[in-house]
């Protein structure tokens, strides 16, 4: 059964607790967070006093998606404030191997993040040095997107590149729901992060369920 993992930038912000305990009582594993700068991607979230704020609704780890400009400046403040595993994108990083270190010296799992654009082959050296692979299935920025269908073809190719015998979780973000998660779980996806199918419905938990079963 794969991993899920609901990413709150869908969630109702005036019951976000409430929609958070939701999502766990339907199965969620982990909680997705999308941290935008308005710089590497077109639109603006939350920081680190959002993830501080989360970390008090729920037991369950931080998954933080950092959609910024040179994310070193701010690894320390997503760590205090609670991030449990800190996901960076290969395109907004010039030395992607000192800033995974970084994390993992932090005590973090640390994730790398490929736009679609991106092809597989620049995972080969840091496949090694990561706790998971994040492969985005829209154009990073905004919930609600269409899926792209190459993002298949991306998880198979992923998967072959990760060493025998290390636990490397391989994600995948944007447009996942109920019609395509099976077959993203065939494909070789262990997390499912989904922000529209799970908050934009009408039963948190049961969508949550739902995903989970494929
Ligand atoms: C997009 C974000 C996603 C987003 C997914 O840039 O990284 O995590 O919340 O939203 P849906 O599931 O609505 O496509
Ligand atoms: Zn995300």
């Amino acid at each position: 059964m794969p991993i899920i993992a609901p990413s709150i930038l869908a969630a109702d912000f005036t019951k976000l607790e409430e929609q958070i305990h939701l999502a766990e009582k339907g199965g969620a594993d982990w909680i997705h967070i999308d941290v935008m700068d308005g710089h590497f991607v077109p639109n603006l979230t939350f920081g680190p006093i959002l993830v501080a704020a989360v970390k008090k609704m729920t037991r369950l780890p931080l998954d933080v998606h950092l959609m910024i400009d040179n994310p070193d400046f701010f690894l320390e403040d997503f760590a205090r404030a609670g991030a449990d595993h800190i996901l960076v994108h290969y395109e907004a990083v010039v030395h992607l191997n000192r800033t995974v270190n970084r994390i993992k010296e932090l005590g973090l799992k640390a994730g790398v993040v490929i736009n679609p654009s991106t092809p597989v082959d620049v995972l080969k050296e840091i496949i090694h040095d990561v706790d998971e692979v994040l492969i985005m299935s829209v154009n990073p920025g905004f919930g609600g997107q269409k899926f792209l269908a190459s993002s298949y073809r991306k998880l198979a190719a992923v998967k072959l590149l990760i060493p025998k015998g290390n636990a490397i979780y391989l994600e995948v973000d944007g447009g996942v729901g109920p019609e395509n998660a099976a077959e993203l779980v065939k494909a070789g996806a262990d997390v499912l992060i989904a922000g529209s199918a799970i908050f934009k419905s009408e039963d948190i938990s049961g969508a949550v369920k739902k995903l989970k079963c494929g």
